[in-house]
């Protein structure tokens, strides 16, 4: 089937089965950013975002993404979102083993997106869920909360989620 769609924000045709998964058709369509590895929604190696949320392709049929939008990280770490995490985790020695970059990264967006004031604990459960542990969660959390500060101060100090 021809599935409508934007990816990295061109507008694209996609031809793909309904039933394949989204993680299979990116890779093919050569977005390797998205990792392969638990195909069950559990590792966060294949997350992308969907309409601005996080979500891992290994769960989503391709079908279903009819009119979406699609972020992958080829081209989030274009933006000045991915600057401000990318500066907080060389600030504070994180590197990435390149395997779980996506989950990571937009994990750390969305909280920072949400709420510009992350509580440590709430960053602690949200990133939970991410199995690689090439990081330490103690230095991806203060990683995190630095990049809320770093991400509040380049928006102006204005601030854009719940205090
Ligand atoms: S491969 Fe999708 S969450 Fe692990």
């Amino acid at each position: 089937m021809k599935i409508s769609c934007s990816i990295n924000n061109v507008e694209t045709l996609i031809e793909a089965e309904a039933e394949e998964r989204l993680l299979t058709t990116l890779r093919r369509l050569g977005y390797i950013s998205v990792k392969n590895g638990c195909m069950q929604g559990k590792c966060g190696s294949c997350t992308i975002l969907l309409d601005d949320l996080p979500v891992p392709s290994c769960l989503l049929y391709t079908g279903s993404i009819q009119n979406n939008a699609i972020v992958t990280l080829e081209y989030f770490a274009k933006t000045p979102d991915y600057e401000d995490i990318s500066k907080a985790f060389t600030q504070t020695g994180i590197k990435l083993c390149g395997f779980c970059n996506a989950g990571k990264y937009f994990s750390a967006y969305d909280i920072i997106k949400k709420n510009d004031r992350p509580l440590k604990e709430e960053i602690e459960h949200r990133v939970s869920h991410l199995l690689c542990k090439c990081v330490d969660n103690e230095s991806l959390v203060a990683a995190i909360l630095l990049a809320s500060k770093i991400r509040f101060k380049r928006l102006g100090g204005i601030a854009h989620g719940k205090r």
